[in-house]
């Protein structure tokens, strides 16, 4: 058979199976389609546009709702063969759900019309904290507080929501969860993370990943996951958001990779890259992260993304290319496989030229398309017309809600709380609520909300409460006022904050952050906004009560507010339902449990980890106490108190293969149920490379009833005491270490 005539016996095979029906047909060959394939055919696939290509309007000013500009899409299809599309358009906002359909199905049948070989076109989207894009979905709290839960099992139900909500959409692609570590406060990411500890991270990466995945990705009601930004993209040096990051290949192992090297444990389908420089290399040139490590030694089999335009920046940006060709030529070796293009064809055409000439081996190319043909063969595209038959009734729905109340309730971390001044018991009390974030349902979303800023309210979900509205609803009405005081950069009235607040019994303060994320979320400073300082200083003035509410993208520094302030409530960004969920914490319905996935730093300086060197405990007098955090790592108040008693280890010495369990009796010893999280530390002692302090090893999130007691019991292994070593190997070294809970200590020998 020639070229030809193979072609037109694959497409006669494709319809005589029904290929495109509703109904499953048997697997598509991805070999024999490959072979078909012309180069331009293989060099689309391996392009991803963003909706602006096709839609009407301008490339960064749609006509608004987004609508498909045919003539535009059947050029993508027909001429340049693209692989993928995502996002609703820069500057454009969120889609709602007919929308969604109308845009997938028109591509779908227009792909079907257009396209020689009618591969599925995938399309991708941010859903970072649910399904962001589309209008009504159910909103969660960012990564940031949905760490701060503590409870991997909650934050799992939220993204199945997450999944089944972009589903409903007609996507089966979310570029979530981000899985770099949140070891730079001031990057304007950190609550894209899920905070600075690799235990913790690890295992919320885990459950992201299998809450978006599920066990069978094909389902109408599962996405594939996009693990990113592989690697070292939250760790600038400046902690400007892109800037270049110097860090060893030890510590990348050591701090930045379990997260990834977890999520492609638990099978995650793609990657998107760091669009950043480590050591001064351009992480998507960089082959031996991108091939070496990534394929090579984690034996990733998924999909390699650029993030946004990546290869072009690396002429226009970064200056390791000087033309864009070479650009593209450079990406592709080290290991891309999809590239964000994404506002024009220009990648596609110059990959072509590059495949041609002989400059790119056609077995690299083609491994790429293959790839990208498995996953699109993976999430069942190839067997689906429209999503239309699939019942998506809880989309949006109280149940969904719920879900994002409780990841909400049990993120909320009571930093502070004199004299219990929390909760809240008399409902009539009366209550002055002020401050940027206490009546904005966008402050308490932050960015990726309806818009990729998410500072624009026009999309909201209606009925979702403020603070300041769910409070009302918990009190009496009557006896609650809200007056702004200031937006996070401006003064507004505080004059009349402090003439309300001469009526009122408390006064609660929300703190909080513009909406931002990427370039325009950077700062030159973590000190809380001078706005904000004067609110609280002004109305600390009064010997009132005060209760502050921070809702901040990063911990910004409170330290000379912090000690006339009776409580704080940290409460991250909790999304759509964290009005509910601070108001009923504020009023005792719900029992603060969270705990600080990071350090809270005491002043814009002093950025020290928990899990830091014994040098960085030496002050300037020689003694051992430099490191005093705000508040320190997996630390967060209760209403109600534990005590931890009958702390033991089964053995003291831990040889090879072999095990060990500890346990201890925890007691709720208060009067109220409350939720405890138990979290297990070691230190070596001695070690080749300087030790921490002390590291996370374990945790466990239970609830107790008022006076009721539970033994919890972790297994310790020989591996979960390792490190990276300086041949970069993860070994255990023998010697003496300290097992802590609480503050217990034992010892362990290894041997
Ligand atoms: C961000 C990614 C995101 C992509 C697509 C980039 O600017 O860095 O995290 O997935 O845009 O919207």
């Amino acid at each position: 058979m020639n070229k030809y005539s193979r072609f037109f016996f694959f497409v006669m095979m494709l319809f005589a199976g029904n290929i495109f029906a509703q109904k499953k047909v048997a697997g598509i060959n991805i070999d024999s389609l490959l072979a078909i394939m012309t180069i331009e055919e293989k060099a689309g696939q391996m392009t991803q546009i963003d909706l602006g290509v096709i839609a009407q309007g301008d490339i960064c000013k749609l006509k608004n709702p987004q609508t498909l500009d045919l003539a535009k899409l059947d050029l993508a299809i027909s001429t340049y063969h693209i692989g993928s599309i995502l996002n609703v358009g820069c500057g454009s906002g969120t889609i709602s759900l007919e929308n969604w359909h109308s845009i997938l199905n028109t591509i779908h049948s227009e792909n079907l019309h257009q396209s020689r070989i009618k591969i599925p076109i995938i399309y991708g989207i941010d859903a970072i904290h649910g399904a962001n894009y589309t209008m009504g979905a159910t909103l969660f709290p960012q990564e940031i507080g949905q760490a701060a839960t503590w409870n991997p099992a909650l934050v799992e139900k939220g993204y199945q929501v997450t999944a089944y909500e972009t589903r409903a959409s007609g996507i089966p692609w979310n570029f979530s969860p981000v899985l770099d570590l949140g070891r730079q406060p001031l990057w304007s990411r950190y609550f894209e993370t899920f905070g600075e500890d690799v235990y913790l991270s690890k295992s919320m990466a885990k459950v992201a990943i299998r809450g978006l995945e599920g066990n069978d990705v094909s389902s109408p009601y599962q996405v594939a996951a996009c693990m990113k930004h592989f690697l070292g993209y939250s760790m600038p040096l400046s902690g400007k958001d892109r800037t270049p990051a110097w860090i060893s290949e030890r510590e990348l192992r050591e701090y930045f990779l379990p997260s990834f090297e977890t999520a492609i444990k638990q099978g995650a389908k793609t990657v998107m890259i760091n669009s950043g420089e480590i050591n001064g290399t351009p992480v998507h040139v960089n082959y031996d992260i991108l091939t070496k490590l990534l394929r090579e030694e984690l034996g990733f089999t998924g999909v390699i993304l650029t993030d946004w335009e990546d290869i072009y920046k690396l002429v226009s940006i970064h200056r390791v290319a000087a033309s864009k060709k070479e650009a593209v030529r450079m990406a592709i070796m080290a290991g891309i496989d999809m590239s964000m293009t994404p506002n024009d064809f220009e990648f596609t055409k110059l990959l072509v030229e590059l495949i041609k000439e002989g400059s790119i081996p056609m077995d690299k190319i083609d491994a790429s398309v293959r790839r990208i043909l498995q996953l699109k063969k993976d999430l069942g595209l190839f067997n689906t017309t429209t999503n239309s038959k699939i019942d998506y009734s809880l989309f949006g729905s109280k149940q969904h809600a719920s879900i994002s109340y409780d990841v909400a309730s049990e993120s909320l971390t009571l930093l502070k709380n004199t004299n219990q001044i929390l909760p809240i018991q008399n409902k009539k009390e009366r209550i002055l609520v002020c401050g940027p974030a206490a009546n904005s349902l966008n402050l308490l979303n932050g960015a990726w909300t309806h818009t990729w800023q998410g500072v624009d309210s026009t999309y909201n979900t209606p009925g979702k409460l403020t603070i300041y509205q769910a409070i009302q609803k918990n009190a009496n009405e009557s006896s609650v006022q809200y007056v702004l005081g200031c937006t996070i950069d401006s003064v507004v009235n505080i004059e009349e904050c402090i003439s309300k607040a001469q009526n009122a019994d408390k006064i609660i303060i929300c703190l909080g952050e513009t909406p931002c994320t990427e370039l325009p979320g950077n700062i030159d400073n973590l000190a809380l906004t001078n706005a904000q300082q004067l609110l609280v200083k002004r109305l600390q003035e009064l010997n009132k009560p005060i209760i502050l509410v921070c809702c901040f993208n990063r911990p910004r520094i409170i330290n000379n507010l912090i000690d006339k302030s009776d409580a704080i409530i940290y409460s991250y960004l909790p999304g759509d339902e964290g009005g509910r969920a601070i108001a009923d914490c504020i009023y005792g319905i719900v029992n603060p449990s969270g705990k600080l996935p990071f350090t809270y730093p005491s002043n814009v300086n002093a950025i020290t980890h928990y899990d830091h060197k014994a040098s960085e405990d030496l002050a300037t007098d020689f003694s051992i106490n430099a490191y005093k955090p705000q508040f320190d790592f997996g630390f967060g108040l209760s209403y109600t108190s534990f005590e931890y008693t009958n702390f033991s280890l089964s053995k003291n010495t831990l040889s090879s293969n072999d095990s060990i369990e500890v346990s201890v009796t925890v007691k709720n010893s208060g009067n109220t149920k409350g939720k405890e999280v138990v979290q297990l530390y070691y230190t070596d002692l001695v070690a080749s490379i300087t030790p921490s302090v002390k590291k996370l090893m374990g945790f466990s999130k239970i609830e107790l009833m008022p006076k009721e007691s539970k033994e919890q019991r972790f297994m310790i292994h020989r591996s979960d005491l390792s490190f990276i070593n300086k041949d970069l190997k993860r070994v255990t070294e023998n010697g003496e270490f300290q097992i802590m809970i609480n503050n217990q200590k034992k010892t362990l020998y290894v041997n």
